[in-house]
């Protein structure tokens, strides 16, 4: 399979520690010795504070985009750097660079692109342009919710469901400010157009990530019902 793997930076870089970087290479590894592999590496909390400190500066949303774009890039550097030979030697800029490189068969890992989206965006496109066959979303989340589990008691975990229900639901948190949504609106919506077959789930752990390409996981499935023919 071609497998696309988007680790969030909350989890891959929520303390700056070796081990975890390791622990993710490990995993990503086992993996591709059975499949493709591209990695979509996240901000995280570096991301967030890099990005207050510019807004305060008084810097325009377009350029702490592009400062966030590179933190997900310096993360995506110490996973290849976990990874070591394996790796393709650095992050491609965009999706044509991120295609070239998976053509020498090494493990390519990126972090953004371009400003006003986050990588769940990049996950989504790089899926579409390389035909991958599952997008594997590890996130601080152990999947899709019917509303904000943080806020709310009564929401319950979606086992599957389809990319219809996840813009549903993904717009429901986007118009809360401050909420957390699961996977951003553009994410949610290429998804869509392309029936991507998505997994989120929580990823503090990578051996989920492990699990999940071995048919095993308790995140949430993204997938159009397949409707039988007569
Ligand atoms: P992330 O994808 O990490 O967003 O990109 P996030 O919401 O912080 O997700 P977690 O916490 O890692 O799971 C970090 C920031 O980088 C910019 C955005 O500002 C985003 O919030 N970014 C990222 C872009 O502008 N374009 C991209 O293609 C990717």
């Amino acid at each position: 399979m071609k497998i696309i793997v988007s680790i969030g930076g909350s989890v891959l870089a929520k303390e700056l520690q070796p081990e975890k970087f390791r622990g993710y290479a490990n995993v990503i590894k086992e993996i591709g010795k059975n499949h493709t592999v591209f990695i979509v590496t996240g901000g995280g909390k570096a991301a967030r504070e890099y990005i207050g400190v510019a807004r305060d500066l008084g810097s325009d949303e377009a350029t702490c985009d592009f400062i966030g774009i590179d933190i997900t890039r310096l993360n995506a550097r110490l996973l290849i750097a976990a990874l070591g030979e394996i790796a393709y030697y650095e992050p491609p800029l965009n999706y044509t660079e991120a295609r070239t490189a998976g053509l020498t068969g090494k493990i390519v890992v990126m972090g953004g692109v371009t400003p006003g989206q986050t990588t769940d965006a990049v996950s989504a496109v790089l899926s579409e342009y390389i035909g991958a066959d599952l997008l594997i979303n590890a996130t601080s989340i152990d999947g899709v919710y019917t509303s904000d589990p943080k806020k709310d008691k009564e929401a319950r975990k979606f086992e599957t469901m389809t990319p219809h229900q996840l813009i549903e639901i993904v717009m429901k948190t986007e118009m809360v400010a401050g909420a957390n949504s699961p996977i951003d609106l553009l994410a949610a919506k290429i998804i869509e157009r392309s029936n991507i077959k998505t997994i989120v789930l929580n990823g503090e752990n990578p051996q989920n990530i492990l699990d999940a390409v071995n048919g095993k996981h308790r995140g949430t499935v993204i997938e159009k019902i397949k409707t039988k023919k007569k």
